[in-house]
């Protein structure tokens, strides 16, 4: 049975992709700081992705894996001059250096498939750490791409994707700022987290894409809110 590790896969994006493997019936394991919280169908692992010598024993203990997925994230706003650098560099150990050094330490025989997000592309006032770690994740994927093949690695580029990343706003303010984002998006709506979950689910199992990075924000590229 094909065998896939989804880190993060205890919320929005992360947890429909899971869901969408496991109904295509594949074996999941889903690894996070709370896996227990994810309502799906897999071997649910504690793993805090910053803790290097965490994923070694996770990834030796699992031995071959077909598929790794990463979907981790740590917020991290605020105009420029008054950045949390120490929490910019967090969201960096989260999302781009932790995730590495799972896949350093894993045994991944098919694909891996991290995920950016738009703020690379489209500068939005209090974004630069967003936009910074997106962008480097997906200047990793060209070069793993390289490096690691033939096992192919990707990236999803999601836009504004409604998943719990969000619940630290007001429902209020929530609700305003999806509406105020759909109406200027050409795609009409924000994403559902199953939007970005199928696209996944395409370079998971597309055996001929690598090193590619597959935008899913609903045109927001081509006319930044
Ligand atoms: N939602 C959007 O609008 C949007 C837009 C662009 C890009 N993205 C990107 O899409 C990805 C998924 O975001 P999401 O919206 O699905 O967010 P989410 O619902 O908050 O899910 C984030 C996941 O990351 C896990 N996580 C966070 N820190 C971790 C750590 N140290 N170790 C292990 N797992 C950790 C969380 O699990 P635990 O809490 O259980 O550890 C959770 O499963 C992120 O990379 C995000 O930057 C999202």
């Amino acid at each position: 049975m094909t065998r896939v590790v989804v880190i993060g896969g205890s919320s929005g994006i992360g947890l429909a992709t899971a869901r969408l493997c496991a109904d295509k019936g594949w074996e999941v394991i889903v690894a996070s700081r709370d896996p227990d919280r994810a309502e799906v169908d897999a071997e649910k692992v504690v793993l805090d992705v910053t803790d290097a010598a965490a994923s070694r024993e996770l990834f030796e203990r699992l031995g071959p894996v077909d598929h790794l997925v990463s979907s981790t994230v740590l917020r991290v706003g605020g105009p420029v001059r008054e950045l949390d650098l120490d929490l910019a560099r967090r969201a960096f150990e989260t999302k781009l250096w932790g995730p590495l050094a799972a896949i350093q330490a894993a045994d991944v025989r098919e694909s891996i498939v991290l995920v950016s997000g738009v703020f690379a592309h489209t500068p939005s006032p209090g974004g630069a750490a967003t936009a910074a770690v997106n962008g480097a994740t997906e200047a990793l994927v060209r070069i793993l791409a390289v490096e690691l093949a033939p096992t192919r690695v990707n990236a999803v580029c999601p836009g504004i994707i409604d998943t719990p990343l969000w619940s630290p706003l007001e429902d209020e303010a929530r609700h305003a700022m999806f509406e105020r984002l759909a109406s200027a998006l050409p795609a009409g709506r924000v994403g559902g987290p199953e939007d970005v979950a199928h696209a996944i689910w395409l370079l998971l199992t597309n055996g001929f894409v690598t090193g590619t990075v597959l935008g899913v924000d609903g045109g927001h590229r081509l006319a930044a809110p």
